[in-house]
């Protein structure tokens, strides 16, 4: 994509990267990703606010290139995480008169991750401006989201807050703006689910911090921007604050059917009891998935079979990714069954120490479920409604 102008002498210069489809060999990026980097020409000075990942360096260099730019004064690091920070070293070597900007926390990581010389970098405190003559540059720290060492950068003659993973997604697309808002929300959901949601209570602090500041545009380093900013604040005020959803999510793995005909079971009955259910096979889901319903939901149930005397490990990754993201979650159970016995409730007990939820009787049988078992399911199901109706969940 080559520059395109978003006001006069402001430019997005980054890259879209259709074709990714996997982010730190973990994250699933279903629809690719962009990294957003921008240009601001200052009537004395130029910046660069981030560059891209060092995958796509030549998209960047080029775009500088077909601006004309012949010089940097100053490269915003606001994340030192390298698809934004990765292709520092060759804008540095392109343009050997600029110096990076970024907190004092991110400088220590630049030197490390990428041997950026210290004396390259040129560290800002919280509120400090840079002026760039008619534009002026504010950096405010906004620490873990998602890395320690984090700012904003906010041009406040033009009122745009280039945020970097904030308020982000991982979207390719050719719209600059983020025009197609359904599209959108669910990208930036399931970005803010696997990369925001641990740090919502930071991540709170931060938007204190933002919240009277005048935006016009909010120019994020993955997918659209938005120039509505009040689209993504609302969703992340609602993400962050808002209780827990009437919701029960089911991620389950069945071996031999057992854990699935319980599963089906106590599906339906949370349904008939006007619960909204969320079921995922783990061993064909996409775990983006499952992390994006973990946003709103109120309960999680965790079916298992017993494999050498334990959960399946697709069961122990889930659970792992779960109690990692620390959603808002307030209920837990575990159903399933085994052969001959095992220690599988305990150990998925064990591993959910960052979720504040609160643990109802487990459904664990031995073999094909019976009429017992059903019934017991049932009353499962029972408990998850009147927990869910004794704090009013919508
Ligand atoms: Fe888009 Fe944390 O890097």
């Amino acid at each position: 994509m080559r520059p395109r102008e978003l006001e006069k002498n402001i430019y997005w210069v980054g890259a879209v990267d259709w074709d990714r489809r996997l982010f730190d060999e973990l994250i699933p990026l279903p629809d690719g990703t962009s990294y957003n980097a921008y240009l601001i020409n200052g009537t004395e000075k130029t910046a660069l606010i981030d560059t891209v990942d060092p995958t796509m360096a030549d998209l960047l260099l080029d775009n500088l290139n077909e601006l004309g730019v012949k010089d940097i004064d100053y490269v915003v690091a606001n994340h030192a995480e390298q698809d934004h920070s990765g292709t520092l070293p060759q804008i540095l070597k392109q343009y050997p008169n600029a110096k990076v900007v970024a907190t004092p926390k991110c400088q220590n990581l630049l030197t490390n991750l990428l041997l950026i010389s210290e004396t390259k970098i040129m560290t800002v405190e919280d509120g400090e401006t840079l002026s760039l003559g008619d534009k002026t540059l504010r950096f405010i720290h906004a620490p873990w989201v998602h890395w320690p060492e984090t700012m904003l950068t906010y041009l406040r003659e033009d009122k745009m807050l280039f945020p970097c993973d904030l308020f982000g997604s991982h979207l390719a697309t050719s719209d600059l703006y983020a025009t197609d808002e359904e599209t959108v929300f669910e990208a930036a959901k399931r970005y803010y689910a696997e990369i925001m949601m641990p740090f919502r209570t930071v991540i709170q602090k931060n938007l204190e911090k933002i919240k009277n500041l005048q935006m016009e545009v909010i120019a994020p380093s993955h997918g659209p921007l938005h120039n509505r900013p009040e689209f993504i604040l609302e969703a992340y005020r609602d993400w962050i604050y808002a209780p827990p959803r009437n919701i029960v999510v089911l991620p389950y793995i069945s071996m031999h059917d057992s854990t699935k005909k319980m599963v089906e079971h106590l599906g339906s009955a949370l349904v008939e009891k006007g619960i909204t259910v969320k079921q995922f096979n783990l061993s064909k889901t996409d775990i983006g998935k499952l992390a994006t319903a973990l946003v709103d939901a109120a309960t999680i149930v965790i079916g298992s079979p017993t494999v050498l005397a334990g959960p399946h490990p697709n069961v122990v990754y889930a659970v792992c990714l779960a109690n990692a993201l620390r959603p808002k979650l307030k209920f837990a159970s575990v159903i399933g069954s085994y052969g001959w016995g095992g220690r599988t409730i305990e150990q998925i007990k064990g591993m959910v120490s960052n979720l504040k939820v609160e643990l109802l009787e487990p459904v664990f049988i031995k073999g094909f479920p019976e009429k017992e078992d059903f019934k017991a399911l049932d009353r499962l199901a029972g408990k998850i409604s009147n927990k869910h109706k004794e704090h009013n969940l919508v």
